[in-house]
């Protein structure tokens, strides 16, 4: 999770090259809108309450603003983006100042403060994804859907966001679906898995395209060669 704050606007030179920096594809100053204003009420539906009552218990009474996170992810994932009012309803019920709660929304990536499309695709463009190929990536995107990252698509259903580090360099590079990682990725990879989704499909295969499992090397595994990689009981005690 990263700081938007991190991507400035700016054009700026540095010798006789000219660079752009890249404006963050997210806003993080809010204006009422249709969609998004403190009228449009928002309360968890049961089960979502269960959950969020569930993870406040886990805090001491007097620091039970440390669900705030995973209380603004839940009403996020139930609203399909953090609304004005998913963050007043998290201040409410963790009696919070709500201007800490949109502190928090507005500097973690993770938090959507538009609405999304079905599908958020996040493509990582950080170095060793962009060593890797991620412009080609991203521009086989771009090119697919006629979007540019902070858009979504006429049909919603897909939302581009150019994004930092997710945290799977060694498999770069990579594209996040919803909680999906896509990675070891080609552009014409990258264009069938939007076609798969354009078509209604599930995407039942994740992570590398290229037929590696995992993070393994690309020559084959190198260590565990007798154990069952995926088992967590062959590592860890018998009671766990
Ligand atoms: S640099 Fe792209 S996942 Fe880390």
């Amino acid at each position: 999770m990263l700081s938007r704050s991190i991507k400035t606007s700016s054009i700026f030179q540095i010798g006789r090259t000219t660079m752009s920096k890249r404006y963050s594809s997210i806003i993080s100053v809010h204006r009422d809108t249709p969609e998004d204003n403190q009228n449009i009420p928002f309360e968890f539906n049961s089960e979502n309450l269960k959950r969020a009552q569930e993870i406040i218990a886990k805090y001491p009474p007097q620091y039970k603003k440390g669900a705030c996170m995973p209380l603004l992810d839940l009403g996020q994932r139930q609203l399909g983006f953090t609304s004005i009012s998913v963050m007043n309803y998290v201040a409410k019920m963790l009696d919070m100042p709500p201007m800490r709660v949109y502190e928090v929304a507005t500097f973690y990536t993770m938090y959507n403060r538009k609405p999304m499309g079905k599908y958020n695709l996040q493509v990582c463009t950080t170095t060793p994804c962009q060593l890797c190929g991620s412009d080609g990536i991203m521009k086989a995107v771009q090119d697919h859907l006629g979007i540019k990252p902070g858009q979504t698509t006429p049909d919603k259903l897909f939302t581009l966001q150019e994004v930092e580090c997710l945290g799977a360099c060694v498999n770069a590079p990579m594209l996040a679906v919803n909680d999906d990682y896509h990675e070891d990725l080609t552009p014409e990879a990258t264009v069938d898995i939007l076609k798969q989704l354009q078509a209604g499909k599930e995407l039942t295969k994740i992570g590398p395209v290229s037929g590696r499992e995992s993070c393994e090397p690309h020559s084959g595994r190198k260590v565990l060669l007798n154990a069952e990689p995926n088992d967590i009981r062959n590592f860890t005690r018998a009671d766990l």
